[in-house]
C-alpha cells in the first residue's frame, strides 16, 4: 500500500517508515525538518535499500499537502509530526496548540477531498492524566496537565468526531508509553540536541560523557524503590505496531484508541542500571526533588492491542539500552 507518513524523518516516523518497508508498503515521507534531518533519509536507504520519495514542508501548508494527495492516490495516512516536549508547550503553549492541532485538521480536511479513509495517529499515554489508576485502560478518561498532552486529547476528539461524521474513516489511534531505543544496526535512533528532558536520552548523554550524571527526579515516590515507574518500549517494537495498525483500517470503520506498551513498568534506577550492563561503565546520580506534574507510576493493560492487532511488545529494556547505546556509540 502506499502510505503517507507525516513526521517520518523524526525518531518513531524513521524506525516506523523502515518498519512498513520491511513488510511490503510503499511509504512517503512529509516532514519540515523542525526537529530532525533529511540526513536520516540516506539511513533508510542503507538499512532497507529504498529511496523513500521524501517532500520537505509543513503539513499546516494546505496547498502543498493538497497537491501531494493529487500526484499520490495513498491508501492510508499515519499521522505523526507534531511538536512533543512537555516542559517546552508550558513555555509556548500557542505553537503547540498551532502547530499540532492546526496540522491534523489540514490533514483531516485534504483526506476527506481525497477520499482517503484511513488513518494511525499518534497519541500518548499523557492522556490519561494524573488520577487514573494503573494499569492504564483505554475507556479511562482522559485529560491532560499541559498544553502538549491537551493538544493529543483534543486531536483523539478531532478525530473520533470526524469518524461519527464520515462513515467510512478509519482510524486507529495508539497511545505510546514510553518509546526509546533505537534501531540495531545503530543508523537510526533518538538523539536529541542540548539537555534532553527524557530520562533515556538523558542517560545516554551522562554515558557519553556529555552530561555529569543523572539528576533522579523523585527518590520518595510510593514505588519498589521510590523512583518513577514507567512503560519503557522499544521503537522498533513501536514501530511494528504501526504496520499492524495500519493493516487493522482495512475494511474497518470508526475510530479506536490502543494502547501500546509493554505492560511492564520499570524504575529510573532500574532503567540506569540496565544502562550501565549497556555500556560498560558505572552512571553517577544524584537524588533530585520531584518534576512538577510527574506521576508515581504509569504503565499499560495492553489486552486491546493483542485481541486487535495481534501485537505486543518482544523487546526488554536489556535491548533497548543495548540498542540506544550502539546508535550514541556509532553517531
Ligand atoms: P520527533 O520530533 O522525532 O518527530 C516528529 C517529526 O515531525 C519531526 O521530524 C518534525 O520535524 C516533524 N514535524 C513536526 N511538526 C511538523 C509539521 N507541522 N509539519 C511537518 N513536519 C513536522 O518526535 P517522535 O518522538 O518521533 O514523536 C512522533 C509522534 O509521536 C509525535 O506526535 C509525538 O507527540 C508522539 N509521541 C511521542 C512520544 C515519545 O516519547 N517520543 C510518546 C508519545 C507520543
Ligand atoms: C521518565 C521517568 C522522571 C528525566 C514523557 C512525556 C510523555 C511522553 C513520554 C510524549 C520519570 C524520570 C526523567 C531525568 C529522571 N512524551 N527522570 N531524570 O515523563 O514518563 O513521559 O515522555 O508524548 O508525554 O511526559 O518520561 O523520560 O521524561 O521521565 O529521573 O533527567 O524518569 O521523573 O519518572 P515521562 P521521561
Amino acid at each position: 500500500m502506499d502510505i503517507l507518513v507525516t513526521g517520518g524523518a523524526g525518531y518513531i516516523g524513521s524506525h516506523t517508515v523502515v518498519a512498513l518497508i520491511e513488510a511490503g508498503h510503499t511509504p512517503y515521507i512529509v516532514d519540515n525538518y523542525s526537529n530532525s534531518s533529511p540526513a536520516v533519509l540516506d539511513a533508510i536507504r542503507k538499512i532497507t535499500g529504498v529511496s523513500v520519495p521524501a517532500f520537505k514542508f509543513d503539513v499546516q501548508d494546505e496547498s502543498k499537502l493538497n497537491r501531494l494527495f493529487s500526484r499520490v492516490s495513498f491508501d492510508a495516512v499515519i499521522h505523526f509530526a507534531g511538536l512533543k516536549a512537555v516542559a517546552e508547550s508550558v513555555e509556548r503553549p500557542l505553537e503547540y496548540y498551532d502547530n499540532n492541532l492546526q496540522s491534523a485538521i489540514v490533514l483531516l480536511r485534504t483526506m476527506r477531498k481525497h477520499y482517503v479513509n484511513r488513518i494511525v495517529f499518534s497519541s500518548s499515554a499523557t492522556v490519561y492524566g494524573p488520577k487514573n489508576p494503573v494499569p492504564f485502560t483505554e475507556g479511562m478518561d482522559t485529560c491532560a496537565t499541559n498544553p502538549y498532552g491537551w493538544t493529543k486529547v483534543m486531536i483523539e476528539q478531532i478525530i473520533r468526531d470526524v469518524c461519527v461524521a464520515i462513515p467510512d474513516m478509519s482510524a486507529v489511534m495508539l497511545r505510546y508509553f514510553n518509546p526509546v531505543g533505537a534501531h540495531p544496526s545503530g543508523l537510526i535512533g533518538e538523539n536529541p540536541n542540548g539537555i534532553p528532558n527524557n530520562l533515556v536520552p538523558y542517560i545516554q548523554k551522562v554515558a557519553t560523557g556529555d552530561l555529569p550524571h543523572l539528576n533522579v527526579t523523585g527518590t520518595d515516590y510510593d514505588t519498589p524503590d521510590g523512583t518513577g515507574v514507567r512503560d519503557y518500549l522499544h521503537v522498533v517494537d513501536l514501530a511494528q505496531a504501526h504496520v499492524k495498525a495500519v493493516d487493522y483500517t482495512l475494511g474497518k470503520t470508526g475510530s479506536v484508541e490502543i494502547n501500546v506498551g509493554t505492560g511492564k513498568g520499570e524504575s529510573v534506577l532500574n532503567m540506569l542500571h540496565a544502562y550501565e550492563r549497556a555500556c560498560g561503565k558505572t552512571l553517577p546520580y544524584v537524588a533530585a526533588p520531584r518534576r512538577a506534574g510527574d506521576i508515581a507510576e504509569c504503565f499499560a493493560d495492553t489486552r486491546k492491542a493483542k485481541e486487535l492487532l495481534g501485537w505486543e511488545a518482544k523487546l526488554g529494556v536489556d535491548d533497548m539500552c543495548r540498542d540506544s547505546w550502539r546508535f550514541v556509540s556509532q553517531n
